[in-house]
């Protein structure tokens, strides 16, 4: 009998995954990441355990996984500025390679032959947990039976979760795709396959519409350390605490919501809602904090990177060379980013209104119009002309 170790969610295919590689011989051992996708309470994981459980799974793994994710990936994110055509912080692409690492894991101490998960045949993630698996282990079989089965529809599988009394929630209605983790919600499908059309209100699960924003505005002071997010408004806190503190005041104000027509690495487009307010304004104040302690050419070249990077994660290649060479120099460029960013959240925006750090290059007697300056202006003349001689012909 094979052995095989599948990327569970809980969810509709995942839970008729197990039973179809059951009935096709397969002892299935399922594998449960908690990333901060709300999973909480322990009736939820009993839940999700007894799904599988009942659904034909031999074991179940349930991993609490929030601070390895945070530490070992929204960390370098964050140092990067990883973002991807401008708008998505890369929640869901961040996760794969986590969940992919498990996998491999679970599939070694099991002696599994091969591992599995419940993407489509369409989308990046497929790509993501694949290529991974694949650098880390690639003598693991991988199996996506989703890209495979004969099931057509939605109702073809809530049918066949209902023959094998497979206890699934059919009444919660789904309109959308959903991917969650504690770095931000990529929501998709249904109505918002109309480009046409503003997402419905309802769209949205964290962040508040303009209605029920707040009218006054609230102040983050952020401080960084290296790059890395250390204290909020001084107070001292554990990464992932500090990240779900902002996901809340920033949801509160709306801040993080991003409407994307985006490349997937398939070669399609497709339209994603994306909620990410803690990234946000992470991904704000870290950027900021650099333009105030890089030199020009290094801040600079470092967009090339980020932007690199960021294509990166995207792509699947979080296991590549490439990454872990570009984690050298974004590293070494960190070595400044200490210091505070104090930031304005109101009605939807997250904009920085102060900066304080010991590494500043900002000279005041250098930019001032007052009478303290120091500039020696003469120089100028000289200066431009020597710059400017290459364009005169
Ligand atoms: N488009 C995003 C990505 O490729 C999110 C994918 C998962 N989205 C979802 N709604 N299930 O990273």
């Amino acid at each position: 009998m094979k052995k095989v170790v599948l990327a569970y969610s809980g969810g509709l295919d995942t839970s008729c995954i197990v039973k179809w590689l059951d009935e096709r011989g397969y002892e299935v051992i399922c594998f449960c990441a908690d990333l901060g996708q709300g999973l909480g309470s322990g009736e939820d994981l009993a839940a999700i355990e007894r799904r599988a459980l009942v659904a034909g799974a031999s074991k179940v793994y349930i991993k609490d996984l929030q601070d390895e994710f945070v530490g070992d990936f929204v960390i370098p994110a964050i140092k990067a500025n990883a973002i991807y055509e401008g708008k998505y912080l890369l929640a869901t692409a961040l996760g794969r390679p986590l969940i992919a690492k498990y996998l491999v894991e679970i599939a070694h101490k099991e002696n599994a032959d091969a591992v599995a998960h419940g993407c489509t045949g369409k989308g990046n993630d497929q790509v993501r947990l694949e290529v991974t698996a694949g650098i880390l282990d690639p003598k693991l079989e991988i199996l996506a039976p989703v890209r495979d089965w004969e099931f057509k529809s939605r109702e073809e599988e809530i049918e066949y979760a209902r023959r094998h009394k497979i206890p699934i929630d059919v009444t919660k209605k789904k309109p959308y795709s959903i991917d969650r983790n504690i770095w931000g919600i990529s929501i998709e499908a249904g109505v918002l396959e109309d480009l046409e059309q503003e997402p419905p209100e309802d769209t949205y699960m964290i962040t508040n519409g303009p209605a029920k924003q707040p009218g006054t505005a609230k102040y983050v002071e952020i401080y960084f350390e290296k790059g890395i997010p250390k204290k909020i408004d001084g107070k001292t806190m554990k990464l992932k605490n500090l990240i779900s503190y902002l996901n809340k005041v920033g949801g509160q104000h709306g801040v993080g919501r991003m409407d994307l027509v985006e490349n997937r690495l398939v070669g399609i487009k497709s339209r994603e809602i994306y909620e990410a307010p803690g990234a946000t304004i992470l991904y704000t104040a870290h950027k900021e904090l650099e333009s105030v302690v890089l030199d020009r050419e290094l801040m600079h070249f470092k967009d090339i990177v980020s932007l690199k990077y960021s294509d990166l994660i995207y792509n699947g290649l979080w296991y590549s060379d490439l990454k872990k060479a570009l984690d050298g120099f974004v590293n070494s460029t960190q070595r400044y980013v200490t210091g505070s960013i104090k930031l304005k959240l109101f009605k939807g925006s997250c904009v920085p209104v102060g900066r304080k750090s010991k590494n500043s290059l900002y000279k005041k007697e250098l930019s001032t119009y007052g009478k303290e300056d120091k500039f020696n202006q003469k120089l100028a003349e000289g200066f431009i002309r020597i710059w400017g001689m290459p364009y005169q012909r």
